[in-house]
């Protein structure tokens, strides 16, 4: 390659940041090899012939003197069928297959690509010759896994008439499966395609968000949903429960593929991701939930320069799998250690510290990650097939001190439209999920939907219960003052609906066998059988019932218990007899 002739040298080193000489013919965003090792790295700035490169392996050893070679084509992910069920760094190498070559310590300059073009599929065309294609057409189908279809597609940018495509049978990842006429001449497509990770893979049409992602989880999907193709952050302190909600959401989100990008800090946080995963069964299926599922782990043997590739490299495969029509959801936990990094490589830069020392770009690349999410219509050629796929970014993030006002949260903020709040006095007191509902909102309008899908009314359960949880929040400052004896009995009433509202139906445990996942109909069936305490009992108390009596009726008991009591078969039967019961013990 004519790159080579240039003589490329490092100058200097510095961490991961290392700057080049006669790098003239490179550019922005490319993807080099530094020095006799080989070090992966990718060009950050550059002027004239000088190149900022940051490296995604340990620069120990490295010196000025030793060559830099462009690879010519931004930093990519590669594409295709046997991703699912991997575990991959933050440039998207294989984590087992480094093993196997460099043992326990990843050694460095390992070029192993994420996708052996050696591995065969049993591949089912979907087009005859003579058919218009482009981008995102559909080719063939593999089965990837016993969970997921994986539609073989057009690379993006190839457009034209398909001149020639593979017979049905086994075929090698990496040989051609069609070729197509384009106005630049004839072009083969394999299996395996590229993606530079910092563009978003181009859309067709983008939809509005108006489909809840259903999780499970009383506190998001009744109080603060998230539609598919929407964005959330969980922020919370140290300990409060963000990896735990982000595995609730992988392990039970109503999406066809789940994207885990973990940014821990400490080697024990990964460790557990790395031991939990392979572990975990997909609950629907009863199969292991990694044959949906794309594993990121940012090993602490590696530089934070990796950390920052890594929530790109993962948002580009979700991408890739949004573009063949299915739902995908993106966990990164957490975000704050994705912005460390930047913060100290800008540190390495020299640039100017904005808010806190981190760079004045931070609220941009943000911005830029959030903004990936997104409900999509892909459109093929001619009047072919349209499909809607999704991309569900949810991202945690961990201010020190659990501080809200920090750069990291603010401006997660602005991108995001649901927002979980975890609470640091919630979690010590051990009500799990810690979401706060009232730092904790929604703007996702999923209302239609479940109008037309719930047998229940689910706006106005909502908007019922949200009221009295305010009331109740203005009512505990007076208790404070006071004591709950003080009230008038129609506001102790409200004391113990809230209370039923946040431990009988906000607490869930994730580790609950009946309770971990409770599907909508009993989440509905649940705050109906509370509602309907609530109304009872002010009717009791109107024609003279006394409020201790009200409160000590049996059926308050079965209200606290319902959750473990009642499984999800037939949920909605059960609750509603129990509702009745609720009401008849409360006229008597
Ligand atoms: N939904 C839940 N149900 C039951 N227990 C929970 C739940 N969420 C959190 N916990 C408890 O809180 C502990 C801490 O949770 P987790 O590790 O998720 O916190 P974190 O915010 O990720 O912490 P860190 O800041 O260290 O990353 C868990 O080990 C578990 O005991
Ligand atoms: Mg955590």
């Amino acid at each position: 390659m004519s790159l080579q002739e240039d003589i490329a040298v490092v100058t200097r080193v510095n961490g991961p940041v290392v700057t080049a000489s006669g790098m003239g013919r490179a550019c922005l965003g490319d993807q080099v090899e530094v020095g006799n090792e080989k070090l992966t790295g990718e060009i950050i700035t550059l002027e004239h012939d000088v190149a900022t490169i940051q490296v995604y392996e340990d620069t120990i050893g490295l010196k000025p003197g030793e060559p830099v070679v462009s690879r010519g084509e931004p930093l990519s992910a590669v594409l295709g069928p046997g991703l699912l069920k991997g575990i991959y760094d933050g440039i998207q190498r294989p984590l087992e297959k480094l093993r196997e070559q460099s043992g326990v310590f990843l050694g460095r300059g390992l070029n192993v690509p994420a996708i052996d073009p050696d591995s065969t599929w049993d591949y089912e065309p979907a087009l005859k010759p003579g058919a218009r294609v482009a981008g995102n057409t559909i080719l063939g189908r593999v089965q990837e896994t016993a969970l997921v279809k994986h539609a073989i597609m057009v690379p993006p940018g190839i457009e034209g008439e398909l001149v020639w495509a593979a017979e049905a049978g086994n075929r090698r990842a990496g040989d051609p499966v069609a070729r197509v006429a384009t106005p630049a001449g004839e072009r083969e497509v394999t299996m395996i395609q590229r993606w530079p990770i910092r563009r978003p893979r181009p859309v067709s049409r983008r939809l509005p968000p108006r489909v809840p992602m259903l999780t499970g989880q009383r506190v998001i999907d009744f109080f603060f949903p998230v539609a598919r193709g929407g964005a959330a952050a969980i922020p919370g302190g140290f300990g409060t429960g963000k990896t735990v909600t982000q595995h609730q959401l992988a392990k039970w989100s109503d999406v066809d593929i789940i994207v885990y990008i973990g940014c821990g800090e400490r080697g024990n946080e990964m460790t557990q991701v790395l031991e939990e995963f392979p572990a975990l069964k997909d609950p629907r299926s009863g199969r292991p939930l990694m044959e949906r599922t794309l594993l990121i782990a940012n090993t602490s043997n590696m530089p934070v320069t990796a950390r920052e590739a890594s929530i790109y490299t993962g948002i580009t495969m979700a991408e890739y799998y949004r573009d063949m029509g299915l739902h995908v959801a993106v966990m990164a936990d957490s975000t704050s250690r994705w912005a460390e990094a930047l913060r100290e490589i800008s540190g390495r830069l020299e640039q100017m510290p904005a808010e806190e020392g981190y760079p004045a770009y931070l609220a941009s690349r943000v911005g830029e990650v959030y903004e990936r999410a997104g409900r999509v219509e892909v459109v093929e050629p001619a009047g072919g097939a349209v499909r809607e796929g999704s991309l569900t970014m949810v991202g945690a993030v961990s201010p020190p001190g659990g501080d809200f006002s920090e750069p990291v949260v603010t401006h997660t903020k602005r991108f995001v439209r649901a927002f979980w709040g975890l609470d640091r006095d919630l979690a010590s007191a051990r009500h799990f999920p810690s979401i706060h509902w009232n730092t904790s909102y929604s703007e996702y309008d999923v209302s239609a939907w479940y109008a037309e899908r719930a047998e229940l009314p689910w706006s106005e359960l909502r908007r019922r219960a949200t009221d009295l949880l305010k009331e109740d929040d203005r009512l505990q400052n007076i208790v404070k003052l006071i004591g709950p004896d003080a009230l008038p009995d129609r506001q102790r009433v409200v004391l113990e609906t809230a209370r039923m509202i946040k431990e009988a139906f906000l607490q869930q445990g994730a580790f609950s066998a009946v309770d971990s996942y409770c599907p909508i109909e009993k989440q509905l069936g649940m705050m109906d059988v509370i509602l309907s305490f609530h109304d009872g009992a002010q009717k009791a108390l109107a024609s003279g019932r006394p409020v201790f009596e009200i409160m000590s009726a049996p059926v308050v008991e079965r209200i606290f218990r319902m959750k473990e009591e009642v499984g999800a078969d037939q949920a909605a039967d059960r609750l509603a007899q129990l509702k009745k019961q609720v009401s008849d013990s409360l006229a008597d």
